[in-house]
């Protein structure tokens, strides 16, 4: 039983193999644990989309390796993008790294795992090899892997989002939610994106798999499913096209743009779209609460899906759709393959469709040649729509883009800094609005912490911050000694809107966790919904 740390960077697909790793590791005897200190073998699960997200996880490989030089017996493993965009240079620069392994590869971890500690094993006896480069190195290496050739059959990576432990324990203590992949990778080379790099082509998992899969977590006790891909509303697999050796449907590398095209042709084969996929999941899965996805490209969503998301309850008015800049110069330098214009089209034919709608984005400031004007453009789409969050981003060149390799980074660190504050602070003002429409209202929440914080007496806001994914949603300001402990219960709406319900004590609030329930919301700030249960209470399972 080797006790191995785990820690993941970045974005929900690296939650995802994250905890697609722990499952496959701990079939294996393999025993998790919560501190690095307590582990022999280490792993980091790496993002590399911004700088800074590399800088968080070359600091704490810095650490290990110095725990390594001053003797201790240690197995470092890098998994993820970093370790597929450095690919050697990372052994070079940080030789106590033992092995890496790219998101595309995650298959072979175990094995990876294996070959170093027969290594180490064997280095003890004294007659060992140093172990060779292939047998520590997991990488596409490049783009080839998932490319058109990619031979469905012997793509790997499929059995190990099928072999998913559906033990609620190894999903990190996140019992009601889940993550289900139905895209890898991303076909779109956004100028300024590492991802076709690191995750390769887009690749689309059969449906069937997906329904399985699906099934399978609400069996085992899940409530809220978010279906995950680069670019979900891209999904399409063509059946009787990819299928393994005795005959079941494998994946299928995506069939390009012109699958979009009103005038492509139909190739007389049966197709499964996104739409087809939503209502699949929506009918044959009628125990899940909840089914949402993440993320939509602002191109080539049609009124199939929205039109299915309006007729189908349970599926979540909610939609991460990155605008990424307000200027069509930027989008276009961004290769983003739309405009302003039709980001507008697109954005408001889906509130027409469905009215209650929750809308979140992406902004990148600072990108190359942005002019004040151009960020102006930015803020004015922002003031437009209903944007209940934006994550808002300063560029980041990444080695291996195109942005990087053709376009200086020509914007100044303050003028980004400046922007992004800018922008994060007119968002703010947005969030308000937005979130205070729902004042009044009732909603269904789905509970799924518990907070506990202190508030001074007769002080309406001196309380502990309380913060939910990482994100401060209550500040603090100065203890008093005269203080009350709270309890809340922390949950989400459908529309992914963060609310809290005040509760008389710890017991109570526990009660709510992993249960949806009316509430009717009475306060808003830009983060956060208040309110109490609903007088026509329905606590449902
Ligand atoms: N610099 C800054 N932000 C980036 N993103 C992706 N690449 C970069 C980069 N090089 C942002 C985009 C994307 C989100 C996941 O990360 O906004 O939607
Ligand atoms: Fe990156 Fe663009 Fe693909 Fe999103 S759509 S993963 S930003 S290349």
């Amino acid at each position: 039983m080797l006790p191995v740390y785990l820690e993941t960077f970045g974005c929900q697909m690296n939650e995802l193999d994250s905890e697609l790793v722990q499952g496959q590791l701990s079939a294996l005897g393999y025993r998790f644990v919560a501190r690095p200190e307590d582990a022999s073998v280490i792993l980091y699960n790496t993002c590399s989309v911004r700088e800074q997200a590399e800088q968080k996880a070359y600091s704490r490989i810095g650490v290990i390796s110095a725990r390594k030089r001053a003797g201790e017996n240690l197995i470092l493993g890098v998994i993820g993008c970093m370790a597929e965009r450095d690919g050697l240079d990372l052994f070079r620069r940080h030789p106590q790294v033992d092995f890496m392994c790219g998101p595309g590869e995650l298959d072979r971890l175990p094995q990876l795992i294996d070959n170093v500690r027969k290594s180490n094993a064997a280095q003890e006896l004294e007659f060992a090899q140093p172990l060779a480069l292939a047998d520590r190195t997991a990488l596409a290496g490049n783009r080839s892997r998932r490319s058109i050739t990619l031979s469905a059959a012997e793509d790997n990576l499929e059995n190990l989002d099928l072999s998913r432990a559906f033990d609620p324990d190894s999903s990190g203590g996140k019992r009601h939610s889940a993550y289900v992949r139905i895209t890898r990778g991303c076909n779109k080379f956004c100028t300024y994106c590492v991802v076709p790099n690191t995750r390769g082509a887009e690749v689309h998992r059969p449906p069937d798999h997906i329904v399985d899969e699906c099934k399978r977590l609400v069996d085992a006790g899940v409530i809220e499913i978010t279906l995950l891909g680069q670019t979900v509303n891209h999904y399409r697999y063509q059946h009787g096209s990819a299928v393994t050796i005795d005959g079941r449907e494998a994946p299928q590398v995506g069939p390009g743009l012109s699958a979009f095209r009103s005038s492509a042709a139909s190739t007389g084969k049966r197709t499964t779209t996104f739409a087809d996929l939503l209502r699949r999941i929506h009918e044959e899965v009628p125990a899940l609460k909840r089914l949402r996805f993440i993320t939509s490209y602002p191109r080539d969503f049609g009124d199939d899906i929205l039109s299915v998301m309006r007729d189908s309850p349970r599926i979540c008015r909610y939609l991460h759709a990155p605008a990424q800049s307000g200027s069509d110069r930027i989008l276009k330098m961004m290769n983003r393959g739309y405009t302003v214009g039709e980001y507008l089209d697109f954005v408001n034919r889906a509130l027409v469709m469905l009215p209650d709608l929750c809308l979140a984005g992406d902004f990148i400031v600072g990108f190359p040649t942005e002019t004040d004007e151009d960020f102006e453009m930015t803020c004015a789409l922002v003031k437009r729509l209903p944007f209940k969050n934006n994550f808002i981003f300063k560029y980041s060149p990444r080695p291996g883009t195109t942005a990087f390799d053709r376009l200086k980074d020509d914007v100044p660190e303050d003028v980004k800094r400046f922007r992004n504050n800018r922008l994060l602070a007119i968002q703010t003002d947005v969030s308000h609005a937005t979130h205070k429409e729902w004042i009044g209202r009732q909603v269904e929440v789905l509970f799924d912490e518990v907070r506990t914080f202190e508030r001074a007496k007769n002080a309406k806001s001196n309380a502990s911050p309380i913060t939910v994914m990482g994100k401060e949603i209550q500040s603090s300001s100065a203890s008093s000694p005269a203080q009350t402990r709270l309890f809340q219960c922390i949950g989400r709406t459908a529309g992914d809107l963060i609310f809290a319900l005040e509760c008389k004590n710890e017991q109570e609030a526990i009660l709510f966790v992993g249960k949806t329930a009316l509430v009717e919301v009475s306060a808003a700030s830009a983060l956060l919904l208040t309110g109490g249960l609903s007088k026509a209470l329905v606590f449902a399972e």
